[in-house]
């Protein structure tokens, strides 16, 4: 539905250039919820503003649903209201002094030609009542929780039913709580409809749990490209490791590998590893584990990928306990169930499981 191509767009300020978006590729099926996770500035809004046609890329092409919306070496470029498609901003854009009837109403009364006039209330009810927001209709954009906004932010870009959907990080302005029951609003509603969605997010949270696939973006570039639980368990390199939270960072040596069975050599000992492609036998790697993976043992015992240290820190936060302990020089996490009571300067054995350690190459 969504196929993205070679995209580069780099914007020229006063002072500098800055290249947002470094050869872009990507697809997005029918019906599919894709996401694009990464930091800061790494270019996120930026491609989405490119697919809208907001934003001109200096090349690439941009096709949807098959057709050429924007390709730099045949000079095509369709306007944005040409593309068929709905956007959530990052800010929800929505206006205040108009009443959330009107909100939703204005991208239909922008597009006459293609709304005839009967069709516009049955429309707006219709999409009001998707997004729960049907009580609140003669309210005035201002008069809206966050919450409230966000969803009414979501029917005016779903009102004139585009093909695709584009959502800037839609829910970073509301609250723990709120975001988690948008978050599986949001995911339900998508069932629902099944519009092809692009989200935007930098919380991995959100991305993991919402997506069919993600696309994790570095400084304009994607770094790994997958579905969520490859993402999350097998990072391609140090970046994406650390960007889902493996605060396990290991350094040592991929050992040679005999009988298909990697390990790496660290000051802490050696331990048994999947890895990732960009890492090779005899190379400086780091040995990345996820917290919630590594198994600690109260009673003290020996055996593979299994270390001996003692426990540093240990904090308590309801749905579960995050630990932190010593093996020589090298600090490790540990992420236990509550129950596990831990006590700061207890000797404990700790155990990184093969099945989740992955060696990946030190960050350039
Ligand atoms: N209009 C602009 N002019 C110049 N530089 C820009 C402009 N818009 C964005 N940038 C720069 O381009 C890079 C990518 O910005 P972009 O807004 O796409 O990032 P993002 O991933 O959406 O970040 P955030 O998560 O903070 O929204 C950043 O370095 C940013 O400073
Ligand atoms: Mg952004």
């Amino acid at each position: 539905m969504i196929r993205v191509r070679h995209l580069e767009k780099t914007y020229h300020t006063q002072h500098e250039e800055v290249e947002a978006v470094r050869d872009v590729s990507f697809d997005v099926s029918d019906g599919e919820f894709y996401t694009l996770l990464g930091p800061s500035g790494c270019g996120k809004t930026t491609i989405l503003r490119c697919i809208a046609g907001l934003e001109r890329p200096e090349s690439g092409t941009i096709l949807l649903g098959g057709t050429t919306m924007f390709s730099a070496e045949e000079a095509i470029n369709v306007p944005a209201e040409k593309r068929s498609i709905g956007m959530v901003f990052q800010s929800y854009a929505i206006w205040p002094h108009m009443s959330v009837f009107d909100n939703v109403a204005f991208p239909l009364r922008q597009a006459s030609s293609r709304f005839p006039r009967s069709e516009l209330e049955p429309r707006v009810h219709r999409v009001l009542e998707l997004v729960r927001l049907s009580e609140l209709e003669k309210r005035n954009g201002r008069e809206l929780s966050s919450g409230q906004q966000q969803r009414l932010a979501l029917a005016r870009a779903l009102v004139g039913e585009p093909k695709v959907l584009l959502l800037d990080e839609p829910l970073s302005n509301l609250d723990a709580k709120l975001r988690g029951e948008m978050r599986l609003e949001l995911r339900e509603l998508h069932k629902r409809i099944r519009v092809t969605t692009l989200y935007v997010t930098h919380d991995q949270i959100e991305a993991l749990s919402m997506s069919n696939r993600v696309a994790v973006v570095k400084q304009g570039r994607i770094a790994q490209l997958d579905y969520p639980r490859p993402v999350h368990q097998q990072p391609n390199g140090s970046f994406v490791a650390a960007f889902m939270g493996s605060t396990n960072m290991i350094p040592g040596t991929l050992a040679r590998n005999p009988d298909s069975i990697w390990a790496i050599e660290t000051a802490i000992g050696s331990f048994h590893c999947a890895k990732s492609t960009d890492v090779r036998a005899g190379a400086q790697a780091l040995l990345t584990i996820q917290p919630v993976y590594v198994v600690v043992h109260e009673e003290l015992r020996e055996g593979p990928n299994i270390v001996r240290g003692t426990v540093t820190l240990s904090v308590f936060s309801g749905d579960y306990i995050d630990c932190q302990f010593q093996v020589g020089t090298q600090t490790l996490y540990a992420r236990q169930h509550p129950s596990v009571q831990l006590r700061e300067g207890q000797e404990v054995s700790i155990e990184l499981p093969a099945a989740h350690c992955v060696a990946v190459a030190p960050e350039d």
